[in-house]
């Protein structure tokens, strides 16, 4: 039986990024199209409610296979993930999830005969050897965290499917993605984000970084802009698949909490830096994301000031409403 529509399936659906992503594929391909999957089961009503929910375990080869099947899907983006500082309390089910999951992803796309599959990677996929300043495309992959150990194989993974089985695969090494929908959580770049309901709810937050610890980052909009303007290019131009450096900002939480400061002058910030200091200071402070405006045009839209001012204000509506939830 043949189908029209382009039919997605998301992974990690209820995840930072997921939570975003889905929303917004399910505006661009149709609600019903676009199904969302998660191994959680509180899943925000926002997003079960609006579309096709189903609970998927990724380290479940049959599971998924029958999914893809029974939904004709035709292009998946595979969110799941464990992240650096959960990974480093439980490296064995980081390899799990992060490494068997995407295996699995991979091998059954390749049987269903999935169009396009879309795989993170992220800046964890560098180490303490790597060139931290402008880190080029092109450098050394030693990571010294199961979280990015698993990003390296994957991207190599995902290369090599891409070479031996034509499967279309792409990704992009993602920096700490800033957002408002979802709080991220076991990541090192994780302060970014708490520090903003911190400064709306409470005028205060304490930093499990150093004040002068540098790192790439990037507000959600411009996650998913890379997100789909990767997937949508053309596949003649990409010399690279899985692996492409994309930049857009890189602060310090002290620089952080001064641009704060511009919008709320009484915010404080205290400093008590934890295991995740040594995380941070393996990763690059900023990358050269020449690869990818070259190869499929990319740009940021949002800088510090930017970002800083929208996430204020989102948040700070939502807290005058009472619906913070944090
Ligand atoms: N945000 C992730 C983390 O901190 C990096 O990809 O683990």
């Amino acid at each position: 039986m043949t189908h029209n529509n382009t039919k997605i399936l998301v992974t990690g659906a209820g995840g930072q990024i997921g939570s975003a992503l889905t929303p917004m594929l399910r505006t661009r391909f149709g609600a019903g199209d676009v199904i969302a999957s998660d191994i959680r089961d509180d899943i925000s009503p926002a997003l079960r409610d609006s579309g096709p929910y189903l609970k998927l375990d990724v380290t479940q080869p049959d599971d998924i296979r029958r999914t893809l099947e029974e939904h004709r899907i035709d292009i998946i983006y595979h969110m799941s993930a464990i992240l650096s500082a959960k990974g480093e309390s439980q490296p064995q089910l980081a390899w799990t999830v992060n490494m068997n999951g995407t295996f699995n992803i991979l091998e059954a796309a390749r049987n269903a005969g999935v169009r396009r599959v879309f795989v993170p990677s992220s800046i964890a996929a560098f180490g303490p050897e790597t060139p931290r300043e402008d880190t080029p495309q092109e450098t050394i992959l030693r990571p010294k965290t199961m979280y990015g150990v698993t990003k390296v194989a994957g991207e190599l993974l995902c290369d090599y499917y891409v070479l031996r089985y034509g499967l279309d695969v792409r990704g992009c090494r993602y920096p700490g993605i800033i957002s408002h929908e979802t709080l991220p959580g076991g990541g090192t770049t994780d302060y970014a984000v708490e520090i903003f309901y911190a400064a709306v709810k409470y005028q205060e937050f304490t930093c499990f970084l150093k004040p002068d610890t540098m790192l790439p980052m990037m507000y959600m909009p411009d996650c998913l802009k890379a997100t789909c303007e990767l997937m949508e290019a053309d596949f003649d131009r990409l010399q690279h698949h899985s692996d492409f450096n994309i930049s857009s900002m890189s602060f310090t939480p002290e620089e952080l909490a001064a641009e704060i400061r511009i919008h709320i002058p009484e915010f404080k910030i205290e400093y008590e830096p934890d295991s995740r200091q040594q995380i941070a200071e393996s990763w690059p402070r900023s990358i050269d994301d020449s690869a990818a405006r070259e190869e499929w045009d990319w740009k940021p839209d949002f800088n510090l000031a930017t970002m800083t001012e929208d996430m204020l204000r989102v948040l700070g509506e939502r807290h005058t409403r009472g619906a913070l939830g944090y």
